[in-house]
């Protein structure tokens, strides 16, 4: 008879994301009336902008040409976007080859996957907080996790001590959900602990692009060592308003080299690609045209532009959180703030009394991991006008 994978026996019901949207399906059933403010998920709510569409729609032509039509493209993306992503890298000092650079669909599935290369052996080292996917994914194949433990004491930061123990050690900065971010010499730490115990970082970079403080690294790889012992994901999806668009991208360097039990040089980088082969198609030509055109200066510029108008959004919650004298972190090299929940609320419960009394959806922090218990996660990616209205019914419920 077949059995399942029992593992998914250990994880949540639902996906921290879905469960919030069911909870608020149900509240807006019930009340059909209720304007919601939703700022909760951290989805992006302006366009595409005009160098990304007009890539899109050129491709989308090309597409219907009989001499211009594409059908499969490589596994690992096109030349022209890994180049760009190349080049990219190269204004933060960082050299890649374009062979190291892997076009995908987005940063939650390479997280996820990127599981598929790694013995089940390997012990995790997730944050607590966490975004969900690193526990989640980890869980689904049997591995065992240890959590390092993200709170205020060590400003959501931890740091690698002499109980540290991991051998897939996952970092996000700026992070998710706390917005914290790691500067150049903690993030040389965790590259030097990794050297010295074998261990590899997996690291998320999906919010480099909202860095505004000097002295914190957009890419783990402008640590010196860390192409030795590191592998890095990005996303399109929050710099350049990808996230229904979907384009991502997993930097896997060559120089990373595991030895395997029978001593074997394994490489990563090949293992990606042997993977990727195997089970990936590909984006799409048509999205990489336009991701491509995210990388140009018209681009940047467009894309900067709309991340300012975001972290203006972070400023209006930040001004109405200090104005209550409620503590909040994040908002400065991120777009989500994590802020403590009045009163010690739990951060359920503090979920339903904003939803109930202000219509206002964020997400709860106990969704991230225990050391979320009392916290709340507010996203900037709303519009101005619905943060504002959001900012000022929180200032009349508290
Ligand atoms: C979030 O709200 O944490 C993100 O939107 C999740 C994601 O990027 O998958």
């Amino acid at each position: 008879m077949v059995r399942l994978n029992e593992d998914f026996l250990k994880i949540k019901q639902s996906y921290l994301f879905v469960e919030v949207a069911h909870r608020v399906a149900a509240y807006s059933a019930a009340h059909p009336q209720a304007d919601i403010i939703r700022l909760g998920i951290g989805d992006v709510t302006l366009p595409l902008g005009s160098a990304v569409v007009q890539a899109l729609s050129k491709a989308a032509l090309e597409m219907g040409e009989q001499k211009t039509f594409r059908g499969y493209g490589p596994e690992q993306g096109y030349d022209f976007l890994r180049s760009a992503i190349a080049a990219y890298y190269q204004k933060h000092g960082v050299s890649l080859e374009t062979d190291e650079i892997f076009v995908s669909d987005g940063a939650k599935s390479d997280t996820g996957n990127i599981t598929d290369i790694f013995s089940q052996d390997n012990i995790a080292l997730i944050s607590d907080p966490t975004y969900p996917v690193y526990a989640d994914t980890n869980l689904m194949c049997g591995r065992t996790i240890r959590y390092a433990d993200a709170n205020e004491e060590n400003g959501f930061l931890p740091l690698p001590d002499a109980q540290t123990e991991g051998d897939l050690i996952y970092i996000c900065s700026p992070n998710n959900p706390t917005g914290a971010a790691y500067t150049k010499e903690q993030l040389a730490l965790w590259v030097s602990w990794a050297r010295q115990h074998g261990a590899v970082i997996l690291f998320d970079a999906a919010y480099e692009a909202f860095i505004r403080e000097d002295g914190i690294p957009h890419s783990i790889f402008e640590i010196e060592g860390a192409k030795e012992c590191a592998i890095e994901f990005c996303s399109l999806s929050k710099t350049a308003g990808f996230t229904g668009t979907r384009c991502g991208y997993t930097i896997v360097p060559k120089a990373l080299v595991v030895k395997s039990s029978t001593g074997e040089e394994m490489s990563p980088n090949r293992m990606w690609n042997r993977r990727q082969c195997t089970k990936f198609n590909g984006t799409s030509y048509i999205i990489q045209r336009g991701a491509e055109a995210a990388f140009t200066e018209q681009g940047m510029r467009e894309a900067r532009a709309n991340i300012a108008y975001y972290m203006e959004n972070a400023k209006t919650i930040g001004d109405t959180l200090a104005k209550k004298q409620i503590r909040f972190f994040g908002g400065v090299n991120s777009p989500y703030i994590w802020m403590k929940c009045p009163g010690g609320m739990d951060s359920w419960a503090f979920f339903d009394e904003l939803l109930n009394r202000a219509q206002v959806v964020g997400t709860p922090g106990a969704g991230f991991g225990k050391n979320g218990q009392n916290y709340f996660r507010l996203t900037s990616f709303g519009t101005h006008e619905a943060t504002a209205e959001a900012m000022a019914r929180f200032d009349r419920l508290f």
